[in-house]
């Protein structure tokens, strides 16, 4: 669908614009009275949001993120599907799976009567995505932009057999300074730590970051906060659907080394993941639906 064909099905005046990107990616642009977000065509990939009563976003992109076809993006929320990490056979398959770095087109968008702007997109399906996962499924994300940004991932089976996935909203939060946060909600809950020799363990109070932190957390549905004593804010990341967190940061090596982090920028955000992870794969019965909803909103302290 050309820009002008986006804009005339589903832009809405004052509220929701498709522009183009760089390299020819496709940005659907939300600013209403409540709040802002760019999401990108390419992996229905939200790359940033802020609510109006906000002065710093949210959800953190990196300013020198790579935007380019088939490359995903760093930072904003990729969605990671229908794998998280490492694909469990084949290891030239991409990790987070491929639904991050595919293309997605626009199925409906709304104008709320809260004066939310809603969009709902649907992953393409293609000989490459049908290489890697022939299953008969349908993923939509549903994108409700206000005062908080609400997004709901859907994985409906249109086939006659069982369907195993895993998955993240992969989320990277604008924050002061990774050692200024914790993150709060995960107490005494167990995570596979991934750092170094991979081991199980359980969380002892707020988690705090002086170094790399790769955490997935199993079995909580918790509410997670993130208390940020530099911006002044609590960023609360509710879900349903999602019983695992994951909790990263990479610190200097790693983040010099992934080279679109820039100088430092892994200071200013921290991911924390609404999944379904390792143990906590989801099998959708045939027919059935499985959603994965998050909230994201953010309060002073
Ligand atoms: C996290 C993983 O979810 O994503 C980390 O737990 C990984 O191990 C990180 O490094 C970033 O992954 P990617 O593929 O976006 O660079």
């Amino acid at each position: 669908m050309t820009l002008a064909d986006l804009n005339s099905r589903f832009g809405i005046a004052d509220q929701l614009t498709f522009i183009d990107g760089p390299n020819g990616l496709v940005f659907a642009e939300i600013d209403n009275a409540l709040g802002s977000a760019y999401i990108c065509l390419q992996g229905a990939h939200i790359t940033t949001f802020r609510p109006k009563d906000q002065v710093e976003p949210v959800i953190w992109v990196s300013k020198f993120a790579k935007f380019a076809p088939g490359k995903s993006i760093r930072g904003g929320a990729p969605v990671c599907w229908p794998w998280f990490g490492a694909h469990a056979t084949e290891s030239s398959f991409p990790g987070h799976g491929f639904a991050r770095t595919v293309m997605w087109e626009v199925t409906h968008s709304a104008a709320l009567p809260g004066g939310e702007t809603e969009i709902t997109l649907a992953l393409l399906e293609t000989e490459q995505t049908h290489a890697q996962w022939p299953h008969k499924t349908r993923l939509e994300l549903n994108v409700i932009v206000g005062k908080s940004l609400k997004a709901s991932l859907n994985t409906s089976n249109l086939g006659d057999t069982p369907v195993q996935i895993g998955e993240a909203l992969h989320t990277y939060f604008q924050i002061g300074d990774i050692e200024e946060v914790q993150v709060t909600g995960l107490e005494n809950t167990v995570y596979l730590d991934k750092v170094g020799e991979v081991a199980r363990k359980t969380q002892s109070g707020a988690i705090t970051f002086n170094g790399e932190v790769d955490r997935v957390y199993v079995d909580t549905t918790a509410t997670c906060t993130i208390v940020d004593a530099r911006l002044n804010r609590r960023i609360v990341i509710a879900k349903t659907g999602s019983r695992s967190t994951v909790v990263w940061t990479p610190w200097t090596e790693k983040a010099d080394k992934m080279g679109d982090f820039g100088p430092d920028g892994w200071r200013q955000m921290v991911c924390v993941e609404s999944a379904n992870a390792l143990e906590n794969g989801v099998t959708v019965a045939a027919g059935e639906t499985h959603r994965m909803t998050v909230e994201y909103s953010a309060e002073a302290m």
